[in-house]
């Protein structure tokens, strides 16, 4: 009985076959490495800051705005975040005399070293970037502020939080869920830094929403170049 033997130019296609393997697994890794690089999709990142310094207790328990320090948020794409004199308008050093000119709360609290120094060098301090997107993609805040889009529906419950965590998979799919039905995240604009505000009692959200969507025009896009420019 003769066997059958597969011609001898199989073996190169073996060749490529298996080099076809070792690219995919290369390829998987790298998108693999992407997909859960801190600083892009990271649900839950939460690195540690120089100064430990808490939402929970200034935007919620004292109820400062957020527009106080991320006081670009309505006219830019980037929330600024804010530099040392916003801090020392509260928080300032004590001087020689022991008298200081401006509000002084816990002005010799050792957490608040990196900002008195900060002060005095004139060097910023080294805030700890939470979100992050690649440098290929878009985004504007002040766009979706107008819109009546709340930080709530993007970053969570900042307010609530001592040390601020990436809620968001800040993914394309994320984006464009939204763009393509935004009305669930359409509030009144002046309430978009008010993370706990809900529509009062008796009102249908959707149909509210729906008005401001007429009303201001409101149609966020989904073709690649909105973001992707
Ligand atoms: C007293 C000043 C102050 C107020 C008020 C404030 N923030 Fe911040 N915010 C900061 C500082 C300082 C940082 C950087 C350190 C950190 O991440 O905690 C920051 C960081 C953030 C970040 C993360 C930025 C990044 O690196 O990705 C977000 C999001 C944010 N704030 C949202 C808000 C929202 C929403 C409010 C209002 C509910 C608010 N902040 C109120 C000072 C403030
Ligand atoms: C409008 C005033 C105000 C501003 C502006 C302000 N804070 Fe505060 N901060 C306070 C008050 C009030 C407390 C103390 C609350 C308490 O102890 O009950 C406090 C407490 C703190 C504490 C805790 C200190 C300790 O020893 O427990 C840190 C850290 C801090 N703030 C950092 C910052 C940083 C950083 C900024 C600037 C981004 C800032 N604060 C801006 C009012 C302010
Ligand atoms: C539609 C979603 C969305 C809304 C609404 C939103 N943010 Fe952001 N925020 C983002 C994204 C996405 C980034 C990362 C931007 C980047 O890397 O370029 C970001 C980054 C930030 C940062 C870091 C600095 C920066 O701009 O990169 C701060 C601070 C911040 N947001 C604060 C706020 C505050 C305060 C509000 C509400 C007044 C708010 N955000 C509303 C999505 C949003
Ligand atoms: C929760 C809803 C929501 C999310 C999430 C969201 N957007 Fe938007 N986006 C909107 C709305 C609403 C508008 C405003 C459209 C308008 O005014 O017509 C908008 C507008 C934009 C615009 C147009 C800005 C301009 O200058 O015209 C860009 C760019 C954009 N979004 C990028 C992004 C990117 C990138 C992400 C994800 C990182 C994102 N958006 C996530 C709701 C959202
Ligand atoms: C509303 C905003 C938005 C729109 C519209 C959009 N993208 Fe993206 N895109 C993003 C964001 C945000 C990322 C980064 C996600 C991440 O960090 O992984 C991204 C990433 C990508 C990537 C990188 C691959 C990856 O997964 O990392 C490609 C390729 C891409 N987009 C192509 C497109 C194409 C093609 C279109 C049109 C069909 C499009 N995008 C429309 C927001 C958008």
């Amino acid at each position: 009985m003769e066997r059958f033997l597969f011609p001898r130019w199989i073996n190169r296609c073996l060749a490529l076959l298996g080099l076809a393997a070792i690219g995919g697994a290369l390829f998987t890794g790298a998108m693999g490495g992407l997909i859960t690089d801190p600083e892009t999709l990271n649900v839950g990142y939460k690195p540690e800051q120089p100064v430990p310094f808490s939402h929970a207790l200034h935007a919620g328990q004292l109820k400062m705005d957020c527009r106080y320090c991320h006081n670009t948020v309505f006219d830019a794409a980037h929330a600024a975040v804010p530099p040392t004199a916003t801090c020392i308008n509260c928080h300032s050093p004590a001087d020689e005399t022991g008298v200081t000119s401006l509000a002084a709360v816990h002005q010799a609290s050792s957490k608040l070293a990196p900002i008195h120094e900060s002060w005095e060098t004139g060097q910023s301090v080294a805030w700890v970037r939470i979100h992050n997107l690649p440098e290929f993609v878009y985004f504007d805040h002040s766009a979706h502020v107008h819109a009546g889009v709340s930080c709530v529906s993007c970053h969570g419950r900042i307010d609530q939080m001592d040390v601020v965590h990436q809620d968001k998979q800040l993914s394309m799919a994320w984006c464009i869920e939204c763009h393509r039905n935004p009305a669930p995240h359409i509030r009144p604009s002046e309430f978009v830094t008010k993370l706990d505000w809900d529509w009062p009692e008796g009102v249908d959200p959707l149909v509210e929403a729906e008005k401001l969507i007429d009303e201001k025009n409101i149609n966020p896009q989904v073709h690649c170049a909105v973001c992707h420019r």
